[in-house]
């Protein structure tokens, strides 16, 4: 979800948007600057605004074709803009291969957003799709040629879903016009898709036929619960007494797939689902406060009592979890993971140690939040799914302490160490993932600017997009930080040394400081050879691809126009040699719409990119529309063109004319 969306909220302003973490950590962007400023951000200079050379004393401008180093992406770089449709490199095709509304069984009803309906929705792909993630199934010859897409279904956005509503918190009462019936469709239309396609001809198409087609909601998939906390009785409620069945799981954002082929959907921003007053002391009161619980953006609360907190206080502990589902079996229970902990995951990627171990990074994604890693106790079997099970349910979660020597230090959450025992409030483990963070404060962990995305390659190289942090104060930041007001984020780089995740520390660097490098305000840096597309603001997810090359999405929200100018998309962005910290430009989203996904197929042959809430993000900014942009007054029509149907968020296979892999 971004800015915007929960701009639209107006407890957001008191509740999200305003960081909720009371630590006193040492400052991160501090600790990056003076780590940046030590060693240097590249290997030689920078591409950066002179001023902000100047002012940093680093490396001054090199004129770009001294830095021709060798571009690793055989792609030609697309221009920054903003208009009503999507663009991709020249050479390649950008197909939209499923939307809000599209069938995923026989018996799907035809999309008719006119009549609003739960029932059809949950028989259709759902809004807002995210994280997806690939699960090949079958192969001729070298290319996958049938395969599962896992889609997450993150959010919704009302006024461009419902005909003649508009926006439901700006209604005096708030939410005046919701129903029931509004409010079940929502609910219907988010949580995930699970959906098998086919390559025909070189195309991928969607099979409605396909057995493992699944659709999960947050109105009527049950969950169940594992790990240390499944047991907690502050799992319980009044609708649950076994605190062990849970219906639904909401803002799924990105996710992972695991080395076993199973599906990761980490909830997000689960705070916005609840309403009602949280009792004003006692253990729950102080817990909800730290995840901004309840966020009011939602009217589940008017008509459902779980989601009023004042009747059922327990029912937030159930949501911010990882949640694994098994996408070749549409009957089987996505189970929720505690040991990964309880907080606004992003996301969910996962690698394999050189043990074996399984190793999942995870940030929580709101400002002067933390980064996570969880390393399982036991090691992966590749061939043995069953073996793979449970593998999330015991392990160990940390959260990081970044150093300004260029170290990470990874502290344990365990009960009974560092200060996680009763005297502090914990009475088990159980105690210590539910409030992950609290816990995460007392360890000193580093607060950081909204981290996002996390992935990484086989190498011990791991990627950390921390996305925006507008609310820095200048008193934040030292003489060299020029970042208080951080609309732009950055990308950290971590260094696992022998590609062993579960030692304590890990070595971090600095990749590219985004932002425009000719506006000396934003301090930018990117690597010279960087053209006037290549650059890019706010890192959002990622995608290291089969060759180990690194690419990103960005979100820029509702500040778009103050970030970049221009809309979100996707870059390639080079992370070795002399051409490190070079971005270009790859594919570009239509209006108001974020870029999330990026995923490429086994084989390299195709990455799909989630188009997510179009014509939604800062439209009174877009030139020529500038105006709030509703289902019956859109910014644009994308991806149909078709005047009697509003935006939806698509899905896109990008393909290679002729075939062959990406770039
Ligand atoms: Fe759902 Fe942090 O983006
Ligand atoms: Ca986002
Ligand atoms: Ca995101």
């Amino acid at each position: 979800m971004t800015d915007d969306a929960r701009r639209r909220f107006a407890t957001y302003e008191d509740v999200d948007d305003v960081s909720v973490n009371p630590s006193i950590a040492p400052d991160f962007q501090e600790v990056l600057f003076r780590r940046l400023t030590r060693r240097g951000l590249l290997a030689g200079s920078l591409r950066t605004a002179a001023a902000g050379a100047a002012a940093m004393a680093v490396p001054g401008l090199v004129a770009k074709d001294a830095f021709a180093g060798t571009d690793r992406f055989d792609f030609e770089e697309i221009a920054h803009g903003i208009d009503g449709t999507h663009h991709v490199a020249p050479g390649y095709d950008a197909d939209v291969l499923l939307r809000w509304g599209d069938a995923l069984f026989p018996d799907s009803p035809s999309f008719d957003p006119s009549h609003p309906s739960a029932a059809a929705q949950e028989r259709q792909f759902g809004y807002n799709n995210d994280f997806v993630g690939f699960v090949p199934l079958q192969r001729t010859g070298d290319e996958v040629t049938r395969a599962v897409l896992c889609v997450n279904h993150e959010y919704t956005n009302a006024e461009l879903m419902f005909p003649g509503l508009g926006d439901p918190a700006a209604t005096e009462p708030r939410f005046a016009n919701m129903t029931l019936a509004l409010v079940e469709t929502e609910m219907a239309a988010h949580g995930g898709s699970v959906v098998e396609i086919v390559k025909v001809g070189g195309k991928w198409q969607v099979d409605t036929a396909g057995t493992r087609n699944r659709r999960i909601s947050a109105r009527s998939t049950e969950c169940t619960i594992a790990g240390p906390a499944a047991d907690s009785p502050r799992l319980k409620t009044a609708a649950d007494p076994s605190g062990r069945r849970i219906i639904g799981t909401f803002n799924n954002c990105a996710g992972g797939i695991t080395p076993w082929g199973t599906w990761l959907m980490a909830e997000e921003n689960f705070n916005g689902y609840f309403m009602g007053d949280v009792a004003s002391s006692g253990r729950e009161a102080a817990n909800h406060e730290r995840y901004g619980v309840p966020g009011g953006w939602y009217a589940w609360g008017l008509f459902h009592d779980r989601f009023d907190v004042s009747k059922e206080p327990n029912e937030p502990n159930r949501f911010g979890w990882i949640v694994e589902v098994d996408p070749h079996d549409p009957g089987s229970v996505p189970v929720k993971r505690t040991a990964l902990g309880r907080m606004k995951h992003e996301g969910a990627e996962c690698l394999v140690d050189r043990e074996g171990r399984v190793v999942v990074y995870t940030g929580d994604d709101q400002r002067f939040e933390y980064l996570y890693k969880f390393v399982s106790e036991g090691t992966v079997d590749p061939g043995n799914p069953a073996a793979n099970r449970d593998l999330l349910d015991r392990g160990t979660l940390s959260v990081a302490v970044f150093n300004d020597d260029g170290t990470v230090i990874w502290k344990p959450l365990v009960h009974g160490q560092g200060g996680l025992d009763e005297s502090n409030g914990f009475a088990s483990q159980a105690d210590v993932l539910i409030e992950s963070r609290r816990a995460a404060d007392i360890l000193g962990a580093t607060p950081l600017d909204r981290p996002e995305d996390v992935e990484g390659d086989d190498q011990g190289n791991v990627y950390v997009l921390l996305t925006n942090n507008s609310r820095r104060e200048p008193a934040e930041v030292d003489a060299v930080n020029t970042r208080s007001k951080n609309l732009w984020g950055q990308i950290i780089q971590l260094r696992v040394a022998g590609n062993d995740h579960a030692a304590p520390v890990c070595e971090w660097n600095a990749l590219v400081q985004c932002g425009n490098p000719d506006d000396p305000v934003t301090h930018a840096r990117w690597n010279p050879a960087t053209s006037e597309n290549g650059w890019f603001a706010c890192p959002d997810n990622c995608a290291v691809d089969h060759r180990g090359r690194l690419w990103i999405s960005t979100d820029q929200g509702s500040g778009w126009h103050k970030a970049s100018g221009t809309a979100d998309g996707v870059w390639a962005l080079e992370t070795e040699g002399e051409r490190r910290g070079t971005g270009k430009m790859f594919f570009r989203v239509p209006a108001g719409a974020e870029m999330c996904g990026p995923c490429f197929s086994d084989d390299d042959t195709t990455l799909f990119v989630a188009v997510q809430h179009v014509a939604a993000d800062g439209m009174e900014h877009y030139p020529g529309f500038e105006r709030e942009s509703t289902f019956d007054d859109p910014a644009t029509r994308w991806p149909d063109f078709d005047p009697a149907l509003p935006p939806r968020p698509s899905v896109v296979a990008i393909t290679r004319q002729g075939g062959g892999q990406i770039a």
